[in-house]
This record gives C-alpha cells, structure tokens and sequence, in this order.
C-alpha cells in the first residue's frame, strides 16, 4: 500500500501511520519526524529549517521534495509506505506524482480546539518517534518511552500560538491538497473526534475492502495506543 496521510496539525495522522507500519511492516515516513532529527543532530539541513517549523510556517518545497525523493529511493519502501505530512502543498503534489504513484490518500481530521487540546497533551520519544498523550495513551513509566526508556519530550511548535498559525497555514496552503486528491477518486476522509480505537478499525476495514490494503499483517496483534 502506498498511502499518504494528511490533514491539519494535531489530527492524528502520526498515531494512524504509526500503526499501520508496525502492524503492516511497510515504513512511517514522516517529514516532520524526518526535519526533527535534522535538528536534533544540528545538521546544515537542520540549521536551514528550524526558523520554518520553530514559527510553524512550510519549510520550502524544494527542500521538502528532495528529501521524500531520497527516502522513497531506499529499497524498503518497495512493499508500500505511508507517507505523513507530505504532500503538503500542490507543488509537493505533482512531485510526488513523478516520483510515483499513490493508492490512496487518507485525510484525517479534527476541529481546532480537539488538536490544540490533544497537542497540549502530547510528549513524543526523540528516538524511536513514538506518540504519547497524556490523556489519552500515557506512558507507564514517568515520561519515558515505554519502549526504549528515553526521556519523552514536548514539541516546540505544540504552544497553542504556533499551533494555531499551524492551522492558519495549513488552511492556506495545504487544504487545496485534499481537493487535488478528491479528484483522482484516491481520498478517504476520517472524523478523528471520537476514540482512535472505534476510528482505526473503520480505517482498516475500508482500506481493506476497497482492495487499497491487501499486505498481510506481520504483526497482527498491534494496538493503537
Ligand atoms: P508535522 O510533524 O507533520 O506536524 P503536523 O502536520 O502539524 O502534525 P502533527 O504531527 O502535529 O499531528 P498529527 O496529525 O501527526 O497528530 P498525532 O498523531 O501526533 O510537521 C511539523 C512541521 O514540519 C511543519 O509545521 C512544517 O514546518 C514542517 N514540515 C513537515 N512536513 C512538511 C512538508 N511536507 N512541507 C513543508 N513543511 C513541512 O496526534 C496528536 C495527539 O493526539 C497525540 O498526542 C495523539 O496521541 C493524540 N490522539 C490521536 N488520535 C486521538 C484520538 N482519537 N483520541 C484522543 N487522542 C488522540
Ligand atoms: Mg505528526
Ligand atoms: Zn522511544
């Protein structure tokens, strides 16, 4: 299955990608995830493209693409992957449609006030890019990883201000993203409001039944949270 996952900041789209990869064994690759590491590790590239996502604004597409054209080039994404975040412009779009072509598009949604609640209480794992909530999927131990003990950590732009120019720029470049994919007949659109147990079973069982994810599971007994 070659999907992209896209939608407003907050929505769930990592939680979602996440488990499809795990249970699925075909790669999360996920810009923002990708861009953080960057950072993290104080490289040239990371040097260039913190002033974009420290405010919330785009890092530029040229950058953007070279780096999914990369990572879509390793031999493990020959089964499939999940792309999150990307693309998130129409530019983006049309690149990828050279690079290769998508099954489906999956666009994943909330209501501003849900994602600023659930940013307010999301920690991630800097290491292995696990999703936490407070609320609602805790880790076990005190703010670590429950799978590699990392200390977890609180994302910058998760500030209810930056959050919300998050949403003013995805409004204003990224939503015209969702109409491009509607068009080609590849979008299917996920409340996400409720509980992201009831939501991924309905997921999963449209994307099986439209014949769009036929992989076998490699770990069939993965959970959400
Ligand atoms: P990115 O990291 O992609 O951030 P985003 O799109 O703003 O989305 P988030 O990661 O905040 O939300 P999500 O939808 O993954 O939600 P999650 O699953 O964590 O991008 C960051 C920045 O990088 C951008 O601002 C930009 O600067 C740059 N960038 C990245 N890609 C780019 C591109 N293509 N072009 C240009 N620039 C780019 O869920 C949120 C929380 O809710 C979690 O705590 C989760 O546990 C919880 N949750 C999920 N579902 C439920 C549920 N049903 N019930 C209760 N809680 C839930
Ligand atoms: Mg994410
Ligand atoms: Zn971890």
């Amino acid at each position: 299955m070659k999907a992209v996952f896209i939608g407003p900041p907050g929505a769930g789209k990592g939680t979602y990608a996440s488990y499809f990869s795990r249970k699925y064994c075909i790669p999360h690759i996920s810009t923002g995830d990708i861009f953080r590491d960057e950072i993290a590790k104080g490289t040239e590239l990371g040097e260039i493209i913190k002033k974009y996502i420290d405010k919330g604004e785009l890092v530029p597409d040229d950058i953007v693409i070279e780096v999914v054209k990369k990572r879509l080039n390793q031999p493990d994404t020959r089964n499939g992957f999940i792309l999150d975040g990307f693309p998130r412009t129409l530019n983006q779009a049309k690149a990828l449609d050279e690079i290769t072509q998508i099954d489906v598009a999956v666009y994943i949604y909330v209501p501003i006030e849900i994602a600023i609640e659930r940013l307010s209480n999301r920690y991630i794992c800097p290491k292995c890019h696990r999703i936490y909530n407070l609320k609602f999927n805790p880790p076990k131990n005190d703010l670590r990883c429950d799978y590699d003990g990392e200390k977890l950590i609180r994302r910058p732009d998760d500030e209810p201000e930056v959050v919300k120019n998050r949403y003013k720029v995805y409004y204003e470049q990224s939503h015209p993203v969702i109409d491009y994919y509607r068009r080609k007949n590849l979008l299917i659109e996920v409340d996400n409001s409720s509980s992201a147990e009831i939501v991924v079973v309905l997921l999963e069982k449209t994307l099986i039944e439209r014949g769009i994810l036929k992989l076998k599971p490699c770990n069939p007994n993965v959970s959400i949270r």
